[in-house]
């Protein structure tokens, strides 16, 4: 039997997480609603959702594939995704590997300075404070994740970027950043969480250099929908047969 979705639990900016009558399961609903500067800018995009499940569904599947554990567990509809229920750490990695966006600003650093190797950063998961920018020890002394916690997110995060960076440069994109979330089971057992889509991370094309991301919304740059479709339609494309 398909598992179906109970009560929500809670609305964030762009997917509603709801209980299943499955244990130990939830399922993500995906929004065409689009979100930037802490919510400070309100939007939506034209089909995200279905295009956003889409692409973190063959995203995960690939990673899965590749030795990635993460909460995916279905696709069960245009919008839905069931997952494993897990307890979110409430730190997001980020990984750079070119310098953009709050970076810039922050030290001062000259668009598109490459990181080699790459550069992880962590950021304390709430939308109150506007997500700020923390260090290891904050996350130890708060008891947000174990050392060892940590240096498995870490070497995740660097493996996700190993096995995904070239797939999107087969698609003609340059994986700038992107964003993770992890969480655990009642076991304790750490997986990758959340989502993987053009929402939370930065693509370039290779040969123009143009913004294929949410940062076409955030900096009101146009052809927002289009660019969504687009980069699924060459993931999807990619993956087709792979998965
Ligand atoms: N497998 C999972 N189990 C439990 N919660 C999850 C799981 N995967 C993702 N989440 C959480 O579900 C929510 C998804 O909603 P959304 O991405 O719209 O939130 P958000 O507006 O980004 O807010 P937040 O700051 O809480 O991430 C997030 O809070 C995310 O951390
Ligand atoms: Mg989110």
């Amino acid at each position: 039997m398909t598992p179906k979705r109970t009560e929500s639990i809670r609305e964030g900016k762009s997917k509603i997480l709801y209980r299943t009558d499955k244990p130990d399961t939830v399922i993500q609903y995906f929004k065409d609603d689009a979100t930037a500067f802490n919510a400070q800018k309100k939007g939506s995009i034209k089909d995200k959702g279905p295009i956003n499940n889409g692409v973190s569904t063959s995203v995960f599947k690939f990673l899965e594939k590749n030795g990635v554990r993460t909460h995916f567990l279905e696709k069960l509809s245009d919008r839905e995704m069931l997952c494993r229920s897990l307890e979110i750490i409430p730190v997001e990695m980020v990984l750079r590997n070119k310098a953009t966006g709050s970076i810039t600003k922050r030290l001062g650093l000259e668009k598109g300075m490459p990181f080699s190797p790459p550069l992880v950063e962590f950021f304390y998961k709430s939308d109150a404070l506007g997500d700020p920018l923390i260090g290891e020890g904050h996350i130890a002394y708060l008891k947000w994740a174990s050392k060892d916690e940590l240096n498995q997110m870490i070497e995740t995060t660097l493996k996700v970027n190993t096995l995904l960076r070239p797939v999107f440069k087969e698609i003609g994109l340059e994986l700038i950043d992107f964003k993770l979330e992890f969480g655990k089971d009642k076991s304790g057992n750490l997986y990758l969480g959340d989502e993987f889509t053009a929402d939370g991370c930065r693509l370039w094309d290779l040969k123009t250099g143009e913004s294929m991301d949410k940062d076409r919304f955030r900096q009101d740059l146009g052809k927002v929908d289009e660019t969504y479709l687009d980069v699924s339609e060459r993931l999807q494309n990619y993956f087709k047969g792979k998965l």
